[in-house]
């Protein structure tokens, strides 16, 4: 069976409310000077640990630093960025480049003999989509960004993951619609789904 990509949603077995949303999400990197409400920040991440993961382990976490909070981030980044040889100025404005940061780790339940820890960075993977598409749905954009700043053992810190490791930093606000989305290639099936 193959679907067009452009054919209209009647023609397809699809929710069309989970396809505008699946289709609207776009990497976000300029924001409005604009603060995102706390209960939409909480309603996505509520909606964000509905993902699978084996056994229940439940290995996603996240850490938000929203508003004033991020200048605790601009601090692990700076601290990060002197021990890299990075530029520690640039890398503290990072923090601030969206509203709410919100960095997410992964801990692997590693007591469980069953769980293997690829599962459980798919376990993340599956709950970092979940908050990604619940923003969206609630008209705000994100990004996630995993430079070695952002994935750094300062940042770990800051953001209190034990006993695993940060993914990625979630940058979250308002779109600013003056500024372009960056281009990307035309997504499709074509050479990543067989049938048999
Ligand atoms: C695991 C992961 C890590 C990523 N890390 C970065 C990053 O460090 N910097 C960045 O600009 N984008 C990063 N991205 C965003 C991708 O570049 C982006 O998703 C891709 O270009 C497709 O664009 P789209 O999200 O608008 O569909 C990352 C995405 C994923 C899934």
């Amino acid at each position: 069976m193959t679907i067009d990509i452009e054919e209209p949603i009647s023609r397809v077995d699809l929710s069309s409310a989970f396809e505008d949303i699946a289709r609207q999400r776009r990497s976000v990197y300029f924001y409005l000077d604009q603060d995102v409400p706390g209960h939409l920040l909480e309603r996505a991440l509520q909606l964000a640990v509905l993902a699978p993961s084996h056994h229940h382990t439940r290995p996603w976490r996240f850490t938000v630093f929203h508003g004033s909070a991020r200048a605790e981030l601009a601090a692990a980044y700076e601290k990060a960025a002197v021990r890299i040889g990075w530029h520690p100025g640039r890398a503290r404005c990072r923090a601030f480049d969206a509203p709410a940061m919100v960095v997410i780790g992964c801990v692997p339940d590693v007591s469980h003999p069953r769980v293997r820890p690829l599962e459980e960075e798919f376990a993340t993977a599956a709950a970092t989509q979940n908050l990604m598409l619940a923003l969206t749905s609630m008209q705000l954009s994100c990004a996630l960004s995993s430079s070695p700043l952002q994935l750094s053992d300062e940042v770990e810190q800051a953001a209190g993951i034990e006993g695993g490791r940060v993914v990625g930093v979630l940058q979250i606000g308002y779109r600013d619609p003056e500024r372009e989305l960056f281009k990307r290639p035309q997504p499709g099936t074509a050479g990543v789904v067989r049938w048999r």
